[in-house]
């Protein structure tokens, strides 16, 4: 537990008898109450959905909900966004500061040279259907590199477990254009490392072996490099959270990430992009906007790219995204109907007392979306788009863990099944 130990205690009274609790501050945010005392008083606690349980100390990320504030070791996200690099975005989530220039340099040169994958692993490809998601893929080759890298991997041994961060890292975009590939019929293109992170993934997604002068737009690049920095971390977010569960138990670590690409797919969470676009066609054209939103209100559907469970006033990520949204829009000269509708979306919930009163904002989702969007990525490699930037944080939180020692994750239930203790035969069964 952190070293600033308050010195009050909460009492918790259960039968008349008390029990002290102790209260320890962080640097920022809400001071937390250690709840192990509910196990001498023959309690657990009840936190469905986690509302109010940190079940981890972590010095990487923090939201204040409230404010809107967004902080990376200590880092304003909006300073981060528009004056660094993924990269060295990635290096400070791992390392805990922005990297020097000699720092910046090693990073970046052991990162270029891990970003191909074992050959091998095509073959894994190839037993996917050609019409399989590349969500679907990602989480089924993700989790094969753990069968690359298990034998010789040493959980205990510092350097084993940073090389695991960088070729993490460094393959994904690799991965991520080869699952898009995959589904389109195209060759796999090779990573090239005379170009940068986002123009490297850029290049592998689009060019193709007879495309010999390929020409990477760099407004395309500055903008995917932007979406991955708003993405690379979000404190205990369900896919966070999940990978330190996984990691909890000594798994290898590329399964444990395959988990939080797992969890990050569904809808509610990194899906949210591709469900953006979904919706938009689903809602079709500026008219029907306003059947659309009885319908949200009737709770037939959820407005998808709105609404956070941390933050209840902005997003400050999707405030970052907006503006980038509207410079891309405009130095790509892109006048899409399907945008058009989603700012009218935005317009209406933003002034609709339903979103008022909820307190439900544009989310990070919403516009990442339009930008993907229109930078002409598919709608189904957003999500994809996703893990590939969140890597870096859930491999943090995965580093931070075994840095120091830590327990199995194993939460507590309500039971409130049936108590059968009499074992009936099957004859006598009714
Ligand atoms: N559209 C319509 N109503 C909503 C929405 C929405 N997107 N989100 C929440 N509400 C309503 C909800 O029905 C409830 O209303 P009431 O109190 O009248 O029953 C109220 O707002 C509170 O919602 P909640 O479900 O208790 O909030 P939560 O914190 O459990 O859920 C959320 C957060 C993100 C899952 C939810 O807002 C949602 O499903 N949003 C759409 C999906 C989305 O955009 N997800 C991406 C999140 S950002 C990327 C990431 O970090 O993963």
């Amino acid at each position: 537990m952190a070293e600033n130990v308050a010195e009050n205690n909460a009492t918790l009274t259960v039968d008349g008898k008390d029990y002290q609790l102790p209260i320890t501050e962080g640097t920022l945010g809400p001071s937390v109450i250690d709840v192990a005392a509910f196990q001498k008083a023959g309690y657990w606690t009840y936190d469905p959905g986690f509302m109010v349980t940190a079940p981890v100390e972590s010095k990487i990320t923090f939201i204040d909900g409230g404010k809107g504030e967004l902080l990376y070791r200590g880092y304003p996200i909006d300073q981060l966004a528009n004056n660094a690099e993924y990269l060295e975005v990635a290096y400070a989530l791992i390392h805990g500061e922005l990297p020097n220039a000699e720092q910046k340099t090693e990073f970046y040169k052991k990162i270029h040279s891990h970003t191909a994958v074992h050959d091998q692993l095509r073959k894994f490809f190839e037993g996917f259907r050609r019409d399989a998601h590349p969500m679907a893929i990602m989480v089924g080759v993700v989790g094969a590199l753990s069968a690359f890298y298990h034998e010789s991997f040493d959980v205990s041994d510092e350097r084993h477990r940073e090389i695991t961060a960088i070729r993490l890292i460094a393959k994904m975009p690799t991965l991520a254009a080869m699952s898009y590939k995959y589904s389109q019929g195209e060759p796999f293109m090779y990573p090239r490392n005379d170009f940068n992170y986002a123009e490297n993934f850029v290049y592998m997604m689009f060019a193709t072996p007879a495309d010999v002068n390929f020409q990477v737009n760099p407004i395309i690049a500055k903008a995917l490099d932007k979406i991955f920095t708003l993405h690379a971390d979000h404190e205990q977010n369900a896919s966070t959270s999940t990978v330190r569960l996984a990691g909890s138990t000594g798994a290898n670590p590329y399964a444990c990430i395959a988990a939080g690409i797992a969890a990050l797919w569904g809808p509610s969470h990194g899906g949210a992009n591709e469900a953006v676009l979904e919706m938009l066609d689903e809602i079709g054209t500026v008219e029907n906007v306003p059947a659309f939103m009885e319908k949200v209100k009737n709770r037939e559907v959820k407005l998808m790219g709105f609404g956070h469970r941390v933050y209840k006033n902005f997003d400050p990520r999707a405030q970052v995204l907006k503006e980038t949204c509207d410079e891309v829009l405009q130095a790509l000269g892109i006048n899409d109907p399907k945008l058009e509708l989603a700012m009218e979306l935005e317009k209406i919930a933003l002034e609709d007392p339903f979103f008022i009163e909820r307190n439900l904002y544009p989310n990070v989702d919403f516009y990442s979306g339009i930008i993907l969007k229109a930078i002409g990525i598919p709608t189904s490699m957003f999500t994809v788009i996703f893990s590939l930037a969140r890597t870096s944080g859930w491999i943090s939180h995965w580093l931070e863990m075994h840095s120091e020692s830590f327990k199995i994750g194993r939460p507590r239930q309500l039971y409130t099944g049936e108590t059968r203790r009499d074992f009936v035969k099957v004859e006598e069964r009714k």
